[in-house]
């Protein structure tokens, strides 16, 4: 018998061939832009541990969600940096405050061009950093944060939001959010639930994006990174009280929860490729350590692989431009 007897090369000979057996496909239409967008200016501001992202004006976000639109991104998901923070976050709920008329903005201007969806969390609204309010003894109070929640979730659909992103990881949430959504007429409102979101170091460049000083951690409410099963339990949970998508995140070192979760549920499955994971490519393609291009897509090509329907990636708009070259 002639050694090697199988030869899996054959399927690699040429890129024709490459191209015709290859298993995943990275599409526009599967990702989705994170944007900030910061109170009180009128310029973008860079955010120096994201190369490349900015804290945007309202004026600047708009014209880069319509720019998301043309690219055919599946969404934007948008994050409020507001000018002042206190104690409640009060800033999230004043349908006054920056992320409810950032929504405004964005859908007066893209219509139902591409899903505009919000983050539903406190942390960019209080001074002390945490997702949630706090009891006497300085715990997240994660009941009365279900109230403040319920109350956001009510002001971004009447700012026109098309999906709510609740990312606190308080018991109950997307229950809350439901049927707080419901209760205003808002049904066709859906629910993209940040499920299985860990307790991560690589949300490090997130917190300068919007200007958070996070005193503590959230180690309370974001899951153990060592805890596989509980990020399945936690999605199945969400998608009993409602949740329409659930989410994996971070995405790289939890690539093993994108394919558990998506064995587990009937829901599209999204993944969220964060900061750190965005800037430690980019620092390692900056000092030409790595081929920047090829890894964002090897990066978005592993993400779908493990599972995931859609990932949201701060390189939404360029791999889209890189997808179509
Ligand atoms: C919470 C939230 C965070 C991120 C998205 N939503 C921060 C956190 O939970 O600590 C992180 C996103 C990223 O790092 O890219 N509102």
């Amino acid at each position: 018998m002639q050694i090697p007897t199988v030869r899996p090369r054959r399927l690699r000979a040429t890129p024709a061939v490459r191209a015709m057996v290859s298993e995943t496909a990275v599409q526009p239409r599967q990702l989705v832009l994170p944007m900030f967008v910061r109170e009180g200016i009128t310029e973008p501001v860079p955010i120096a541990s994201m190369p490349g992202v900015v804290q945007h004006s309202r004026d600047s976000l708009v014209a880069a969600a319509v720019e998301a639109a043309e690219l055919g991104l599946g969404g934007v998901m948008l994050f409020g940096v507001p000018e002042r923070k206190d104690a409640t976050g009060s800033g999230a709920l004043d349908p006054s405050g920056i992320l409810n008329v950032a929504i405004r903005d964005v859908v007066a201007e893209v219509g139902d061009s591409i899903t505009v969806m919000s983050d539903l969390c406190l942390d960019e609204f209080t001074d002390h950093g945490h997702c949630g309010v706090l009891d006497a003894r300085g715990r997240v109070d994660n009941d009365a944060t279900l109230e403040a929640y319920a109350e956001m979730a009510r002001a971004h659909a009447a700012a026109g939001v098309h999906m709510v992103g609740p990312s606190g990881m308080m018991d109950g949430q997307v229950a809350v959010i439901r049927e707080a959504l419901d209760a205003a007429e808002h049904d066709d409102v859906s629910i993209l639930a940040y499920s299985a979101k860990y307790a991560s170091a690589f949300y490090g460049p997130f917190r300068e994006a919007v200007d958070s000083s996070l005193e503590g951690d959230r180690r309370t409410y974001q899951q153990d990174p060592g805890n596989g099963v509980e990020g399945v339990r936690e999605a199945l949970l969400d998608i009993a009280q409602g949740a329409d998508m659930v989410m994996v995140k971070p995405a790289m070192g939890f690539l093993d929860v994108v394919r558990r979760v998506r064995d587990a549920v009937d829901v599209p499955v999204a993944a969220y490729n964060i900061s750190g994971e965005y800037s430690m490519v980019e620092a390692a393609a900056a000092n030409g350590w790595i081929d920047r291009e090829a890894a964002i897509l090897e990066t978005l090509t592993s993400i779908r692989r493990a599972g995931a329907d859609v990932v949201l990636t701060y390189w939404a708009a360029e791999a889209a431009r890189l997808l179509r070259a």
